[in-house]
């Protein structure tokens, strides 16, 4: 996408023209006013009496049928002023977008501040540069008969009107992060009997291979000698052999600040049944995403590959898929992770946190001074807070606040589940060191604190995006809907931010 800026829209030619405008505005300022006197006042009147009421995402239209160089001028509902934030400026433009009817190879979206009172012009700029990318992304790639099928309509050029300053530098991340954040999306979105382990591996090696990134894949018998035994019981039900990935991004130049090394681990379970403690059938498709954690690893290693923040960063993907046959694990198993730890196995469906045991310790193994994880763990992280936001739990306050400041920059909600030491005897075995299914008790939290215990004491923050990395929740909204890529753009915005610090 080409995104540029232009004074005005007088002599610019797009499919659309976009006006961004709060909930309760009713009359045009002044240079939209003078613009619309070519359209006859047509632009008004839908904001006066054309029933648009500035509801986030809503969109009304009309064709400027030549009295403009822009085939269609609309408005574009931001919801109340008081509540647009950088989150819903991006929620807005993202669910807008595709309403629009007709072409919309080229898109212009025009500043008015009297339209979006109190609103950063650069912040809106960001999103609608995040947005134009995002709306680019179709679940319908398999779909061979309708018009919206096959390809996305995407916008090919984005042009900023009358916007007061715009930083060049954050527009092009925030296009970087987006590509990146499809690129996550693509392969939530992507069977799981195509995305086996083995070809998520594949197309790690070819994303690290474009993104200048070093790429090394534990296979089978490599994962055996290394004793990764808690990836390897999840894995062992399915004909498809699980991987562990290793992308490496080192800064040139200069050594990194203080001499950090970020580890971002991803829960890669290329489709989860549950194993022998099997899932009912109902939603079970949606299994295909229980790799989203290791999407948004990859996904954001592949932006941090091209934005080359300084400092060394590590990602670890947790591939394998969760099956039932004869040689899957069972219930009662005691398995062995590469850390020593033993585990317990009270249900098979608690793999998550299995295959993140041996990630972690893989990536305190590779000398990470600071871990990340990422993962779509928890049924408990979707009741207590849906797809709006992921949940987050940490032992560790500094990184917490790096991580949290991230998220707000990447447009990405965060809510942090406490990390009490009452929670810590739930993980107790009678057999073993720690039992993976302590339960309906806070069970976000215990699946926080079980990977915790493979962190070596490294500083340690934990994000559970199991609802977030795939809205499916209709009634929902405000909130854009399908496989949302969540988390590489908060992953790769605490690389740069770690890279900044000195
Ligand atoms: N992958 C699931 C969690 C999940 C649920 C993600 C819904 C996305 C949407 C995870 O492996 C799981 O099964 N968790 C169970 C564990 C329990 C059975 C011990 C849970 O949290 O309910
Ligand atoms: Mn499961
Ligand atoms: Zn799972």
């Amino acid at each position: 996408m080409v995104a540029r800026t232009a004074a005005s829209a007088a002599r610019l030619k797009a499919d659309a023209l976009l006006f961004p405008v709060v909930e309760g505005v009713k009359t045009l300022p002044a240079p939209v006013a003078e613009l619309d006197q070519a359209l006859s006042g047509g632009l008004g009147q839908l904001l006066s009496d054309g029933g648009f009421t500035g509801r986030l995402g809503e969109v009304a239209d009309t064709l400027s049928l030549g009295a403009l160089g822009v085939t269609r001028v609309a408005l574009v509902g931001m919801g109340p002023a008081e509540r647009l934030d950088r989150v819903r400026l991006s929620n807005a433009l993202q669910l807008a977008l595709p309403k629009l009817p007709g072409p919309r190879g080229s898109v212009a979206l025009q500043f008015a501040e009297e339209m979006v009172p109190g609103v950063n012009a650069a912040d809106l700029a960001e999103a609608a540069v995040e947005a134009a990318v995002l709306s680019g992304f179709t679940q319908a790639t398999h779909r061979s008969l309708s018009r919206e099928g096959a390809s996305a309509r995407s916008i090919e050029r984005l042009t900023l009107v009358a916007f007061p300053r715009v930083d060049r530098r954050r527009l092009e991340e925030a296009e970087v992060l987006a590509e990146a954040t499809n690129c996550a999306r693509e392969l939530v979105n992507t069977p799981a009997s195509t995305l086996t382990p083995v070809a998520f591996a594949a197309e790690a090696r070819r994303q690290a291979a474009t993104a200048g990134l070093a790429f090394d894949v534990l296979d089978e018998r490599a994962l055996k000698k290394r004793g990764y035994g808690a990836l390897l019981a999840v894995g062992a039900g399915s004909a498809l052999a699980p991987r562990l990935v290793t992308l490496r991004y080192r800064p040139a130049g200069r050594a990194a600040p203080r001499g950090r090394r970020l580890a971002l681990v991803g829960k890669g379970i290329t489709f989860d049944s549950g194993g022998i403690s099997i899932k009912p059938s109902a939603d079970m498709q949606y299994m295909k995403g229980d790799m989203g954690g290791a999407a948004a690893v990859l996904g954001a290693m592949i932006a941090i590959g091209r934005l080359k923040p300084r400092i060394e960063v590590i990602g670890v993907l947790c591939l394998a898929e969760n099956m039932v046959s004869d040689r899957s694990m069972r219930p009662g198993d005691v398995v062995r992770s590469g850390s020593g730890i033993t585990i317990e196995v009270t249900n098979t469906d608690a793999e998550g946190r299995m295959v993140l045991a041996d990630g972690v310790h893989h990536a305190v193994g590779l000398g990470a001074t600071d871990i990340i994880d990422i993962a779509t763990l928890t049924g408990g992280q979707r009741v207590a807070l849906g797809p709006v936001a992921a949940a987050v739990i940490s032992d560790t306050p500094a990184l917490l606040a790096e991580v949290t400041a991230a998220s707000r920059l990447a447009g990405e909600r965060l809510w942090e589940l406490p990390a009490f030491t009452e929670y810590e005897t739930l993980l107790d075995s009678p057999i073993a060191d720690l039992n993976n299914a302590p339960g309906p008790n806070a069970s976000a939290i215990t699946a926080g604190l079980f990977v915790r215990r493979f962190a070596a004491g490294k500083p340690w923050v934990h994000l559970d995006i199991a609802a977030p990395s795939w809205n499916r929740v209709s009634a929902l909204k405000e909130v854009p809907s399908g496989p949302s890529g969540f988390g590489v753009r908060t992953l790769a915005r605490l690389a740069l931010g770690m890279g900044q610090k000195s």
